[in-house]
This record gives structure tokens, C-alpha cells and sequence, in this order.
């Protein structure tokens, strides 16, 4: 899979405007690995997802707790269960196991894995990678395919109204 897209986060009504347009075209299952330096905007970005998906609670950083779960109420689609992980702090694999991630991995749910390769091999693999780099307007994210649910997700997210937003936020910066 190689489709790949990019855009400028003008600021963070940009990258709430990302969250809400990813947050009403995601699955009820994808893998979502979230790259980028401290502070570049991986928490704020699975934020203003979780805020587009409806959630309108705390959504904590989960630095010290490793994972953070969310059950939006309701059917499918708006029901449905999403995972938070930071593996920034993770010490070794086997605390994964302590999180009971092999559970957790066996039920449909999205996830949005900060500092993803330090738990290489204990995650599904990524569907739709999540670049996040520093920008003089903001933030700048890349967007990559990796495989079939990926791409028509990010083929459904390009076609939202929400980007044409994100990018006059962009050349008006
Ligand atoms: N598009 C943007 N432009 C400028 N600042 C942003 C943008 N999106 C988010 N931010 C800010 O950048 C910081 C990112 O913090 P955080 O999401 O915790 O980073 P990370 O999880 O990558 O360490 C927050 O202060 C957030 O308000
Ligand atoms: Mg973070």
C-alpha cells in the first residue's frame, strides 16, 4: 500500500478539524500508529478524534498509565471502543502483557499508539500510519496506507469537507 497524503495543521482548530473528519470515516477496527517528536501532537490529534467521535469526558494523556479506554455508548456505529496507548514509558514488552494486551487486541477496536516501535511486535499490524512533525504554521502530518482498510479510510478522509477546511486554515496562516 502506498497511498500516502499530507497536510499542514494550521493551529489546533486544524488539528480538531483532522480528528473530526478521521473520527467520521474510521472503522470499527483499524490500527493507528502515531509517530512524532514530545509535543508534536499525538495526544491532541487522538483527542480530537475522540471528541468527533463524541466523547465528551476527560481524555487524559495516557504517559503514566500506558493505555486509556474509551466505550462510546450507543449501536454501531457511534458504539464502539477505542484504545489510547503511549509506549513512551514502556520499560519492557512483558508490561504489555501486564496491560492485558493480548486480550484487548482480540476484540474489534481502533487504536492510536503513540510511540509505536517500542512495542514492535506485541501490536497489530499498523493499517494507517500518523506522522506528526513541527511546522512554522503548526503542525505538519503525513498520512500513509498500510494496508486495504487503510487506504479506503484515508481515501474516504481526503473526500471530507472538513479538509478543504484544514487547508484554507493553511494558505490564510
Ligand atoms: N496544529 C497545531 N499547531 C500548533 N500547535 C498544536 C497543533 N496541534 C496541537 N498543538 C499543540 O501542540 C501540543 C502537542 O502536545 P501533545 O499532543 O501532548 O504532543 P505529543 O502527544 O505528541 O507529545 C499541545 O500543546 C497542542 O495544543
Ligand atoms: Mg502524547
Amino acid at each position: 500500500m502506498s497511498l500516502q497524503r499530507e497536510v499542514v495543521l494550521a493551529g489546533e482548530t486544524a488539528t480538531a478539524a483532522l480528528g473530526r473528519a478521521l473520527a467520521g470515516v474510521l472503522p470499527a477496527q483499524l490500527m493507528i500508529p502515531l509517530e512524532g517528536e514530545l509535543g508534536s501532537g499525538k495526544t491532541a490529534l487522538a483527542r480530537a478524534v475522540l471528541r468527533g467521535l463524541g466523547w465528551t469526558g476527560p481524555v487524559r494523556s495516557p504517559t503514566y498509565t500506558l493505555l486509556e479506554t474509551y466505550d462510546l455508548p450507543g449501536p454501531p456505529p457511534a458504539g464502539r471502543r477505542v484504545h489510547h496507548l503511549d509506549l513512551y514509558r514502556l520499560t519492557s514488552p512483558e508490561e504489555l502483557e501486564y496491560l492485558g494486551l493480548r486480550d484487548l487486541l482480540a476484540v474489534p477496536a481502533c487504536w492510536f499508539v503513540e510511540w509505536p516501535q517500542r512495542g514492535k511486535g506485541m501490536l497489530a499490524s499498523a493499517d494507517l500510519a500518523v506522522a506528526l512533525t513541527l511546522d512554522p504554521r503548526g503542525r505538519r502530518c503525513r498520512l500513509r496506507a498500510q494496508s486495504a482498510a487503510g487506504e479506503s479510510c484515508l481515501r474516504a478522509l481526503w473526500d471530507r469537507p472538513e479538509l478543504d477546511e484544514i487547508e484554507k486554515m493553511a494558505l490564510t496562516s
